[in-house]
């Protein structure tokens, strides 16, 4: 069956897979925390420079321990230099502030220049959510670089990592497009959770500025570049601050958003005949996208995916203190908020100034909301990410 989106409905009946309140039929039971016996993490990696790592890798440890709850306990964020606005764009497609502004909400955009990457962003933003929690670099268990674009097609997290000092951290990316934050939020409360970390760097973070065509007023007019991060700390089981989450994927729509890859010639040599061979170099097109389509399941999923959130917390939508949707169009947001019945004073956004920054705009978001003084201690916020995939998620979570 189609949804009248195109789409195949979500697997709406499927429950999330956990419940705060009480285990549905059908799901394993969550043991209950068995703490191990003392033992002291192994080396056991190695690299080019094995003094580096197993001088690191040799300190102390503390035990791994399953069964803890996560908080988040610090957040930064880093933007590019070059500030483009829609006046700019209007030089380079028929387009103006008027449209932009009122179909989107958005006026200004950061896109990379000069000598600026990712990876440089990532490193930023990482750095402020250290110094935020008050956490030392070295303290880092895991880091999750959650980008879509990474300066690397083999994944960014370990130079980020690495440059930011988390000498006895691993890492990876996570490819999520504009729900890779969300998706790298929940990936570490599990990793915490399962996998006896205890903190956890989450890095969201896109330049989706290489991957737009600068002549489709349709697209180009959305995107900017941003990194964001959190800090995600183990704590006791009743100070959790993860209460709720949902997370789905459909790739029936992938038709509607979409940066393919695109075969090219390969570099000639001589096969001496072997047919077929060598096969074509890949390279990425630029974003493809039927807003229309995507507008409408962000309209119609991300409020079900909130919901489906907040009841696995056990909590209503008037107890959210701020709901942080990922920023890709106000009236999206809007949409969302008069579903959930949320007034706007609760609404953060500040893609007016960034656009759809992909997988940063959560962390950067949240990072401008706790800066203020917006978001306090203890505050209750419903974040949820969507976009290419299609991949949509929420959260439910406690700031500090
Ligand atoms: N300036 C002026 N006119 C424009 C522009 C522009 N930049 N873009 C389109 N138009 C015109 C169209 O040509 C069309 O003209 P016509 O009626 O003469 O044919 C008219 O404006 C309406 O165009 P629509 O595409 O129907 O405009 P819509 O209201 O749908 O807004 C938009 C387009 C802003 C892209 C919207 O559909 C949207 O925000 N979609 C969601 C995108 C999104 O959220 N993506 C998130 C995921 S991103 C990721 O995961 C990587």
């Amino acid at each position: 069956m189609v949804a009248a989106s195109g789409l195949a409905p979500p697997r709406a009946a499927a429950p999330c897979p956990r419940t705060r309140g009480g285990l549905r039929p059908g799901f394993l039971r969550f043991v209950p925390p068995v703490a191990p016996p003392p033992q002291q993490l192994r080396c056991c990696a190695s690299t080019v420079d094995d003094s580096v790592v197993c001088a690191a890798a040799s300190k102390p440890r503390l035990p791994r321990v399953v069964g803890m709850g996560s908080k988040l306990v610090g957040c930064g964020s880093a933007i590019p230099t070059l500030s483009i606005s829609n006046d700019d764009l209007s030089k380079i497609v028929e387009t103006s502030d008027e449209w932009i502004a009122a179909r989107t909400g958005i006026r200004n955009r950061r896109v990379l220049s000069g000598d600026e990457t990712l990876r440089g962003l990532s490193i930023q933003a990482a750095q402020r959510a250290l110094e935020m929690a008050q956490v030392k670099a070295d303290d880092v268990d895991l880091v999750l670089l959650c980008t879509s674009t990474p300066d690397d097609l083999f994944g960014g997290a370990a130079q980020v990592l690495t440059e930011v000092g988390c000498t006895n951290a691993f890492g990876f990316d996570i490819t999520a497009a504009c729900s890779g934050f969300i998706v790298g939020l929940i990936t570490a409360t599990r990793f915490i959770k399962g996998g006896g970390v205890r903190n956890v760097l989450v890095v969201g973070a896109d330049a989706l500025s290489k991957f737009v065509d600068w002549t489709d007023r349709g697209t180009c007019i959305l995107f900017g570049d941003a990194a964001g991060a959190v800090l995600v700390q183990a704590c006791s089981a009743d100070e959790d601050g993860l209460l709720g989450f949902c997370i789905q994927s459909d790739g029936n729509g992938q038709k509607h958003l979409n940066a393919g890859t695109l075969n090219v010639e390969s570099i000639l040599f001589n096969t001496n005949g072997v047919p077929g061979f060598p096969p074509k170099k890949a390279t990425y097109s630029c974003i493809q996208m039927n807003g229309k389509e995507v507008f409408r399941f962000a309209v119609r999923f991300v409020p079900q995916s909130i919901e489906k959130a907040l009841e696995e917390a056990g909590l209503p939508a008037s107890s959210i203190d701020w709901l942080l949707l990922h920023q890709a169009n106000q009236r999206i947001i809007d949409a969302a908020a008069s579903r959930l019945d949320i007034p706007s004073d609760k609404v953060i956004s500040n893609l007016a100034n960034y656009g759809n920054t992909s997988a940063a705009s959560i962390p950067l978001a949240l990072d401008e909301a706790v800066r203020s003084g917006k978001v306090k201690t203890g505050d209750t916020i419903a974040a949820s990410g969507f976009g290419a995939g299609l991949t949509w998620g929420s959260a439910i979570v406690k700031w500090g």
